[in-house]
């Protein structure tokens, strides 16, 4: 999730779920061929596996980032068909790739040719007035025709004009509907499900209906919401934490060694403010790691002291 997540907030949220996949924010295909690729794709080993989402619209500049990716280990390369923003408009990419489906299998064939990963798309369910299950069905056919097998499907349209990218991830109704439909029409097509999960039940409940769900906002702002997923769907080993103290300890190590390279401990810290959402003393963490992560020098101190503000649980 762009301006979220970072592979800090990946390598936190492997600590919590030694299984789920995980996916970077958005990075442009043009950034990537043209920027600082070593720094845009830097990731720690502990985060496999990790799929890499690329923006844009040019097979082959496409082609050369997804190569890019592979050749520094990603374990699949996701293309953004979701994304509503202006900025991504002008550049035709994201969302509004969806009316240009034949675009889409072209990138993928041309991403897919040159990948040892296999090239997956996100998308939503319809864009502005193309809210239909035809056009999503189209859209779907298409891209898998180009051999392109998963799917993940962000169940709401996006709107193109008018709304900003977050009115745009809640202003338009959720559809499941149209998604299990989806799953029907293409029982051969694996079909994740995205949108407004933010329990193990209900993770559950659509896991009858599809082949996986794909949590964003709620994985973030709760993430014990992974441990109990992994608690629920994973067969338990040694590496699955019990309590959320557990997972602070198991970041330390982490933490020194980032700092030592130059990190500020607060862009770590950032991502961890929520693990103790709903929990007794969960305000005093949030807040004393707000107040003294962000100072020059702040240490793994600061996060020793935090730990006494919540309970272990
Ligand atoms: C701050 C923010 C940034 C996002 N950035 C991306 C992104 O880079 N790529 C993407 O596919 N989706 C992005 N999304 C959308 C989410 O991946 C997801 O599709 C959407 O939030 C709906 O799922 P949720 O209800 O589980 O959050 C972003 C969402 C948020 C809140």
């Amino acid at each position: 999730m762009m301006d979220w997540t970072d592979r800090h907030c990946r390598y936190f949220m492997r600590i919590l779920s030694p299984s789920v996949g995980l996916y970077t924010e958005m990075v442009t295909a043009a950034a990537l061929v043209h920027g600082d690729a070593d720094r845009l794709l830097k990731y720690h080993a502990s985060e496999h596996p990790i799929a890499l989402q690329i923006g844009g619209s040019d097979p082959l500049q496409m082609a050369t980032a997804a190569k890019l990716g592979c050749d520094v280990g990603y374990d699949e390369i996701n293309i953004n068909v979701g994304c509503p923003s202006d900025r991504v408009q002008s550049g035709a990419f994201g969302a509004c790739l969806m009316s240009r489906p034949a675009l889409v299998a072209e990138c993928f064939s041309a991403m897919q040719s040159v990948s040892n990963a296999p090239v997956t798309v996100k998308t939503r369910i319809g864009i502005d007035d193309l809210d239909r299950y035809d056009f999503l069905r189209d859209f779907v056919q298409i891209v898998s025709a180009a051999g392109c097998k998963t799917f993940m499907i962000h169940a709401r349209i996006a709107l193109l004009a008018g709304l900003s990218p977050k009115e745009n991830r809640t202003v338009p109704p959720l559809n499941y509907d149209r998604v299990y439909r989806l799953k029907q029409e293409f029982p051969q097509l694996e079909i994740v499900l995205n949108g407004g999960i933010h329990s193990v039940a209900q993770a559950a409940e659509n896991l009858q209906r599809v082949d996986g769900v794909m949590i964003g906002r709620q994985a973030y702002q709760n993430p014990w919401l992974l441990a109990e997923l992994e608690q629920a769907f994973v067969v338990p080993s040694e590496s699955l934490v019990t309590d959320r103290h557990a997972v602070v300890r198991r970041m330390l190590p982490y933490v020194e060694s980032e700092l030592l390279s130059g990190v500020r401990l607060h862009q770590i810290t950032r991502h961890m403010l929520g693990l103790y959402a709903g929990q007794p003393g969960a305000r005093a963490w949030r807040r004393h790691l707000s107040e003294n992560a962000h100072r020059s020098g702040a240490g793994p101190e600061v996060i020793e002291v935090a730990l006494k503000f919540p309970a272990a649980a």
